[in-house]
């Protein structure tokens, strides 16, 4: 059996014996490292100048999970409580004000609006907000600010994908687990203190209760958290499949990531049931034209440096003003990731890597083949070398270059659903699901 994640208690004891109001989640299992991030976050939320601070990073990396220790270790510090407020479900930017009155059991009374009531709820009142998916109501960001400005003791938290770019917004972008080199990788005994093998180790438990890291397999669930670079959602989904697969057929079976990460604990959120799932809840987040960059960029294989995104782009009939505006967008939403690399290429200190297999990721071949005319000669000019072992890029092939026949091989996995639409919140339609995290450098 799987554990559940989070289970909602209403009250918590503090750590100094008194009770504080309590409204967040309680997680099930232990926070795994993290110790860093821990310790840094509660400075920045103890410091009088720090009012608004969001987590940013991919989907599964952490963000809720962190955000709910580092509230629950505030707790004490807000006399009025802390308030978990679940934006998962919400799409339109107008529900955000009334879902935090809801959290909070504010109503609209007489002629005050919303804004106005939670504004006189919250004036004198020393509260944190841990706001939860943030990245889909951005255009709500406004109001936060409002709120801020008129209750100067409170605070928010916000997880999202992309940042929410208020003035005195402070960004935390949270890495994935730290991985050990498995180029020198130690002993089994030090390998426990990764918390990314740890986490597999853990969750390989709840499923088989004899399951342990030894000489023989640490290794393996090192290379399986290497492949998933850390990422504690991609981990877990990997764990449960040792219900079938040893940790040696699971790793045989990565090179096909999306594949074998399904199978999550049925009672955590639909989207994050499986990694592609994941994926398409930020790419149903971009705009048509940001969705197409990003199915365009699917077909470099490791990664790619910034001139051939935009010969990519062109070739698609995108403005190149507008392709860096959109390569911005898709930084921002952690569907890209930049990587400095100094002196290579055409771009010293910079370069761009795709990483895994675009079989891997089921975006639409056939779309990709129709936008990109002349893609694959295009691609290949500006190219630099993909670093090995991002995100399960098993195939050898050179960053910046498209696969060839296989990358438009595949065509599984499209998803439907209504748009939620940062800029275009009305959008509907169905739409297929790129791969996950590209990168660019
Ligand atoms: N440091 C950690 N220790 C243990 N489990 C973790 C840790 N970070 C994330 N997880 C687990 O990984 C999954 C994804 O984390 P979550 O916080 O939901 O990611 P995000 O909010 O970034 O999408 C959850 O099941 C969560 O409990
Ligand atoms: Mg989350």
């Amino acid at each position: 059996m799987q554990h559940p994640i989070i289970a909602f208690p209403s009250r918590a004891a503090s750590g100094n014996g008194q009770t504080s109001p309590s409204h967040l989640p309680l997680p099930l299992t232990p926070l795994l490292g993290r110790e860093h991030e821990l310790a840094q976050l509660t400075a920045l939320l103890l410091r009088p100048d720090v009012r608004l601070l969001t987590l940013t990073g991919p989907g599964g990396v952490g963000k809720t999970r962190l955000g709910i220790t580092v509230a629950r270790d505030l707790l004490t510090d807000f006399a009025a409580g802390v308030y978990f407020v679940p934006l998962a479900a919400i799409n339109d930017p107008d529900f955000v004000l009334s879902t935090i009155a809801h959290v909070l059991d504010v109503r609209e009374v007489g002629t005050r609006s919303l804004l106005e009531e939670l504004k006189g709820a919250l004036r004198e009142k020393s509260l944190l907000l841990l706001l939860d998916n943030f990245e889909q109501v951005l255009l709500a960001a406004p109001r936060l600010s409002d709120l801020l400005a008129a209750c100067p003791h409170l605070k928010i938290v916000v997880t999202s994908r992309a940042a929410l770019r208020l003035y005195g917004e402070h960004e935390f972008p949270l890495s994935p687990l730290p991985l050990p080199d498995l180029k020198h990788l130690p002993t089994s005994g030090a390998l426990s203190h990764y918390a990314a093998l740890t986490l597999f180790v853990q969750h390989a438990q709840a499923i088989k209760a004899d399951f342990q890291l030894t000489e023989a397999n640490a290794r393996t669930i090192a290379e399986i958290c290497v492949r998933l670079d850390g990422l504690p959602l991609a981990i877990e989904l990997a764990a449960a499949r040792t219900r079938l697969l040893s940790p040696q057929a699971l790793l045989a079976r990565l090179s096909h990531r999306l594949d074998v990460l399904t199978g999550g604990a049925c009672n955590v959120p639909a989207r994050q049931q499986t990694l592609r799932a994941t994926i398409a809840w930020s790419y149903h987040l971009l705009t048509p034209s940001e969705q197409q960059l990003f199915r365009l960029l699917s077909v470099f294989a490791g990664g790619c440096a910034l001139q051939a995104v935009e010969a990519i782009a062109q070739a698609a009939g995108h403005a190149a003003s507008t392709a860096l505006d959109e390569v911005s967008v898709l930084l921002e939403n952690n569907l890209l990731r930049q990587v400095e690399q100094v002196g290579v290429g055409d771009h010293p200190g910079i370069r761009a890597g795709v990483p895994g297999r675009h079989g891997e990721t089921g975006s639409d071949p056939s779309s990709a083949r129709g936008l990109l005319p002349g893609a694959r000669r295009r691609g290949r000019t500006p190219v630099t070398w993909t670093p090995a072992g991002q995100l399960g890029s098993t195939t050898g092939t050179r960053a910046g270059e498209p696969e060839g026949g296989a990358a438009f091989s595949s065509g599984a996995g499209t998803c439907a659903g209504k748009h939620a639409g940062r800029r275009d919140p009305d959008r509907a339609g169905v739409a297929s699901v790129c791969r996950p995290v590209p990168v660019l450098v």
